[in-house]
C-alpha cells in the first residue's frame, strides 16, 4: 500500500465515503478535504451517534488533523455550526483552512434559488445552497476568499464592485427579488473572519511540505457521476469530482497514492437527472426505506435503482481506482432477487461503458442479471466466508466486473460494521 489514500465516490454520491473515511482515518496523519462545498453531506455514526459533516473532513473523528484544501468552497455559517457540533460533543479540533478557500455569498444562495425557478421543469434539483454560483465566480476570478473576510479594505472594495451586479441579475435578469446590503453582508463576513482567522493558514504549502513525512488521506465529495465534466451534465454540481482534480485542488505535485472507490451495493441519485438502472416501483421503495436513502444535506428522498456495471467501468476508467470498498450490503437482505446491470443497449449496439455523449442517454436500455438474494440478517458477520452464499457470489460478480479488488465491505451503518475481506 502506497502512503497516501484518495478516497473517491464512485456513483452519484451518498455512497459512504463518511463512513470508509472514519474507518480507515487511523492510520494517517491528517485528512484533506479537497473538492466540493457544504452541498455535500457525509455520515459517521459512532456507538449509535450520528454527526453529519458538510465541510469539517470525516477524520476529525478519529482526531486527526483536518485539512480544507484551495479546492473547497464554503458557507461559513455551515462550518461554524459543524464546529459547535464537535464542541458540544467534546471531539478535539486540529483544522486549518486554506486562505484561497472561496465563501458562499448570499448572492449565490439567491441565484441558485431564482435560477432554479426559471429552469422550471429542467432544474437540476440544486440544493440552493449557492454552491455553483459559488464556483462561478471562483472559476471567473470574482470570488470572495477566506484571506478577503480578515482585510476589511479589501472585502468591502470587492462587495462594492460584485454586490449591484449579483442584485441586477436577480432582479432584471431572473425577475426575482434580491435581498442584498453591501453593509450586512461586510458586517457579517468580517465577524465570520474573526471567528475562523485562527483556522487560516497555507494549506496547499502544509501538505506539500509534508508529503513524504506524513499519511494523507484526501476525502472526495460529490460522487464521481456529479463531475461537472464527465458527470452527467448539467444534472451535477459545478467542480470536478474525479481522483485527478486532488492535485489541483490542493495545488500540490503529482504524487503517489492509492485511490478507493466507494461502490454503494445498489445505486442513488438525490436531485434530478438520468439514471438508467432507476427502479420507480417497490424494489426501489425497498431500497429507499430500508437504507434510509434521504438526503444527508437536503432531507429529500434519494432516487434508488440497481448496480449498474456500464456507470461503474466508466467510474473506474475516470478515477483509476486501485481498490474498492463496497457499501450497505445489508440493505439487500430480503430482496428475493437482485439485478446488476452488466450492459446497455444503444441503438441495437452493446455498449460497456456509461455513454460520453449526453445525447445518447435516453436511448439507452441496461440489460440485467439477475441473482439469488438471501434472507439472513447479515450485519453481524465478521469475515467474507460469514456473509451467505449468494451475497459471497454479488460481491464476487461485481468485483470481478469492475475489474477492482473490493477489499471493504460495509455491513451498517456503525464504524464497526465492515468486513475486510
Ligand atoms: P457520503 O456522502 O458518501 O459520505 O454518504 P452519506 O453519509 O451521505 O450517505 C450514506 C448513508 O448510509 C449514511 O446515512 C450512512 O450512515 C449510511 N451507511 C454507510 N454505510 C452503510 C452500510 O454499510 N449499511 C447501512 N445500512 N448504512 C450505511
Ligand atoms: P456527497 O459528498 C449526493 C447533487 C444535488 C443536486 C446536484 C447539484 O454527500 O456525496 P448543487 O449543490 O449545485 O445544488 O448540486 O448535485 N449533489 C449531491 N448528491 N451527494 C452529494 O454529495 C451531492 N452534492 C451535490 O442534490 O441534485
Ligand atoms: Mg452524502
Amino acid at each position: 500500500m502506497k502512503k497516501h489514500l484518495l478516497i473517491i465516490g464512485s456513483q452519484w454520491g451518498d455512497e459512504g465515503k463518511g463512513k470508509i473515511v472514519d474507518y480507515l482515518a487511523k492510520g494517517f496523519d491528517a485528512v484533506v478535504k479537497f473538492t466540493g462545498g457544504n452541498n455535500a453531506g457525509h455520515t459517521v455514526v459512532i456507538k449509535s451517534k450520528t454527526y453529519k459533516m458538510h465541510i469539517i473532513p470525516s477524520g476529525v473523528f478519529q482526531g486527526k488533523k483536518a485539512l480544507v484544501a484551495p479546492g473547497i468552497v464554503f458557507d461559513p455559517e455551515v462550518i461554524l455550526a459543524e464546529m459547535e457540533i464537535l464542541k458540544e460533543n467534546n471531539i478535539p479540533l486540529d483544522l486549518m483552512i486554506d486562505w484561497r478557500v472561496n465563501l458562499v455569498m448570499p448572492y449565490h444562495k439567491q441565484l441558485d434559488a431564482a435560477t432554479e425557478i426559471y429552469k422550471g421543469k429542467k432544474s437540476t434539483g440544486s440544493l440552493k445552497l449557492g454552491i455553483g454560483y459559488c464556483y462561478e465566480d471562483k472559476n471567473n476570478r470574482n470570488g470572495i476568499r477566506c484571506e478577503d473576510i480578515i482585510n476589511p479594505k479589501v472585502l468591502r472594495d470587492k462587495l462594492e464592485k460584485i454586490v449591484p451586479l449579483k442584485k441586477l441579475m436577480i432582479e432584471k435578469v431572473y425577475g426575482q427579488k434580491a435581498n442584498l446590503s453591501i453593509d450586512e453582508i461586510y458586517k457579517l463576513y468580517l465577524y465570520y473572519g474573526k471567528l475562523l482567522n485562527k483556522y487560516f493558514g497555507d494549506v496547499s504549502e502544509f501538505i506539500a511540505t509534508n508529503i513524504n513525512k506524513k499519511r494523507f488521506m484526501f476525502e472526495g465529495a460529490n460522487g464521481t457521476m456529479l463531475d461537472g465534466v464527465f458527470g452527467t451534465v448539467p444534472f451535477t454540481v459545478a467542480n470536478q469530482t474525479i481522483a485527478g482534480s486532488v492535485f489541483a485542488n490542493c495545488g500540490i505535485g503529482i504524487s503517489p497514492m492509492d485511490c478507493l472507490g466507494v461502490v454503494k451495493a445498489y445505486t442513488t441519485r438525490v436531485g434530478n437527472g438520468p439514471f438508467p438502472t432507476e427502479q420507480s416501483n417497490e424494489i426501489g421503495e425497498h431500497l429507499q426505506t430500508v437504507g434510509h436513502e434521504v438526503g444527508t444535506t437536503s432531507g429529500r428522498k434519494r432516487r434508488c435503482g440497481w448496480v449498474d456495471l456500464p456507470l461503474l467501468r466508466y467510474s473506474n476508467r475516470l478515477n483509476g481506482f486501485t481498490v474498492l470498498a463496497l457499501t450497505k450490503l445489508d440493505v439487500l437482505t430480503g430482496l428475493r432477487k437482485i439485478k446488476v446491470a452488466t450492459h446497455y443497449i444503444l441503438k441495437g449496439k452493446k455498449i460497456e461503458f456509461f455513454p460520453s455523449k449526453l445525447i445518447d442517454l435516453p436511448n439507452i436500455r441496461p440489460v440485467y442479471k439477475t441473482f439469488k438474494g438471501w434472507k439472513d440478517n447479515i450485519e453481524k458477520a465478521k469475515s467474507f466466508d460469514q456473509l451467505p452464499k449468494e451475497a459471497q457470489i454479488y460481491v464476487k460478480f461485481i468485483e470481478k466486473e469492475i475489474g477492482v479488488k473490493i477489499k471493504y465491505i460495509s455491513i451498517g451503518a456503525e464504524r464497526r460494521s465492515i468486513i475486510v475481506k
